[in-house]
């Protein structure tokens, strides 16, 4: 299974998929793209020797304008799966649909909790006593496809956004690596909207 991951950021989510696909014949990650020059998981990909390319936007570019040229980008790996990992950018109706069931995000917070940004901070504030991440497949409308895997952590009292984001990303690393593992198997797929493992409704 061809992977390509898209990030904007430190990418240990990358890390953690890289890693990952260490031990599964199945996946392979071999391009990574970012759309910021400096993002520190372009440093992972080069360590691993995995591809990298840069769709840096243009001043007052469209949201279309670029998503063309990202898709340029995407074309030339022929990916199987497109996986978003930290990719702090809204991509157009148009892009999604091309990739419709074979591309897949990580959000900091228990979907359909919080999509959006500052999720922790929202997650404090509500007095949440848990809180989360969700791997789902992406679909147009923000934070909003199916649930694929998610994992809860606690939240205490004392917590400031710092150490419960920490306590999130940890499990971060843990599902999303088991999801491409899946996927690259062919033991998940997306079917009128819904999330299936192997057959079954998530
Ligand atoms: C993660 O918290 C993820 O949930 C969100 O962006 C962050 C990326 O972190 N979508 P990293 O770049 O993988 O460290």
């Amino acid at each position: 299974c061809r992977v390509v991951v898209l990030i904007s950021g430190n990418g240990t989510n990358l890390q953690a998929i890289i890693d990952g696909c260490d031990d599964t014949l199945t996946a392979d990650v071999i391009g990574v793209i970012s759309n910021k020059p400096d993002a520190y998981g372009l440093i992972r990909a080069h360590q691993s020797e995995i591809d990298t390319s840069c769709v840096i936007p243009h001043l007052n570019e469209s949201r279309e304008d670029y998503d063309a040229r990202l898709l340029e980008s995407i074309n030339k790996y022929q990916p199987d799966l497109i996986v978003l990992a930290g990719f702090m950018r809204i991509l157009s109706n148009n892009f999604v649909e091309k990739f419709i069931g074979k591309i897949i995000n990580i959000h900091p917070s228990l979907l359909p909790k919080y999509p959006g940004l500052h999720t922790h901070q929202r997650a404090i504030d509500a007095g949440d006593s848990e809180h989360g991440a969700s791997v789902h497949f992406v679909t147009p409308e923000l934070d909003s496809g199916p649930v694929i895997l998610q994992a809860k952590v606690p939240v205490y009292l004392e917590d400031d956004v710092e150490i419960l984001s920490e306590r999130v990303h940890e499990q971060e690393h843990a599902i999303y690596p088991m999801v491409v593992k899946w996927f690259s198997q062919q033991r998940l797929t997306m079917q009128s909207g819904k999330a299936y493992l192997d057959g079954n409704l998530i």
